[in-house]
């Protein structure tokens, strides 16, 4: 009998197919999450359950489970399952890291030119018919050239980041809890700092780590307190890195400048506050979805689960 697969929400068809020949698979079309009732129901009897970022995987889930051998997660980050649990159950997580690493650096440099430059605020002026004439003074913003960068979690992403900055003739400083090795350094053309003293003197920062309980709200009141007065925060990472309250208060005080978000600490809540100020750029978590990278990672997840179904070790587990 062919291996049993469950899949909690609609995938591109081309890697439903690829599923759909090797196993039998118990998909949600649907573009929605399944319950939580609704997947310790359908897992039950499952070899294999290809995941979503929006699908919470506890232990009561894994628990219900009793054939699983794999949980294969649609994303890089795996935060939104109890790894640790799955591991004692000897049951593989798997993830798609490396290719979203390059949509996920775009994302992050449409964030910084939109809230540096001021173009959500300039889009809906004009759209609103306001352009009446150009003007000195109009929607004033900063330059990118001979500022500094400081990217905190130099991973594949981080390095990503680090790269395009380069094309802005920025200077470009990181933090990271490994330092990277000076080869490594050197090609990127990136300084180490510690914290403080890239949160102190970084005009952009830009946050890269994977969530853990060591970087949950790494940017805390603190950190704030210590950026440079006009300085500009981006989170494509996971929003609980940063106390999001923390950071409302940061901007309503005008001790940092703007902030350009694509994730958020409840998501998809936001704080109230951030929806009315005009300095933060605040996205949806798209920084992995063009059609190719989004496309690319089902496949991946596909092809870890099928590997492990079929009784060999996957590529991707973490
Ligand atoms: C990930 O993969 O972890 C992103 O947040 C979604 O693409």
């Amino acid at each position: 009998m062919k291996p049993s697969v469950l899949v909690t929400r609609r995938l591109p068809e081309p890697v439903l197919q690829k599923l759909k020949a090797k196993c039998q698979a118990d998909i949600n079309y649907e573009d929605t999450p399944l319950s939580k009732e609704e997947i310790i129901h359908r897992v039950a009897d499952k070899d294999g359950m290809v995941t979503l970022l929006t699908d919470k995987i506890d232990r009561d889930i894994i628990d219900a489970g009793t054939k699983l051998k794999v949980i294969s997660n649609v994303a890089v980050g795996y935060d939104n399952i109890d790894y640790h649990y799955a591991r004692q159950k000897n049951i593989y997580v798997t993830n798609t890291p490396e290719v979203l690493t390059e949509a996920t650096a775009d994302l992050t440099w449409a964030l910084i030119l939109s809230v540096v430059r001021n173009i959500v605020p300039a889009d809906r002026f004009t759209r609103q018919v306001k352009f009446k004439e150009w003007q000195l003074f109009l929607f004033l913003g900063s330059d990118l050239k001979g500022k500094r960068l400081g990217i905190i979690g130099l991973g594949r992403i981080g390095r990503a980041v680090a790269q395009r900055a380069s094309g802005f003739e920025m200077e470009v400083v990181y933090y990271d809890i490994q330092r990277a090795d000076r080869e490594l350094e050197k090609r990127l053309k990136v300084t180490y700092l510690p914290l403080d003293q890239l949160l102190k003197t970084s005009d952009i920062i830009t946050l890269h780590p994977p969530l853990t309980s060591q970087t949950h709200h790494l940017i805390d009141q603190k950190e704030f307190q210590l950026m440079k007065p006009g300085a500009y925060l981006i989170n494509a990472s996971r929003g609980p890195v940063v106390n999001e309250k923390a950071l409302v208060e940061a901007l309503k005080r005008k001790s940092i400048a703007g902030a350009g978000l694509d994730v958020y600490e409840n998501e998809p809540r936001i704080e109230p506050e951030l929806l009315a100020m005009d300095n933060v750029v605040l996205l949806p978590h798209i920084g992995s979805a063009s059609l190719e990278t989004r496309t690319k990672m089902a496949m991946i997840a596909i092809e870890n689960v099928l590997q492990v179904v079929y009784g060999e070790k996957p590529t991707n587990y973490v």
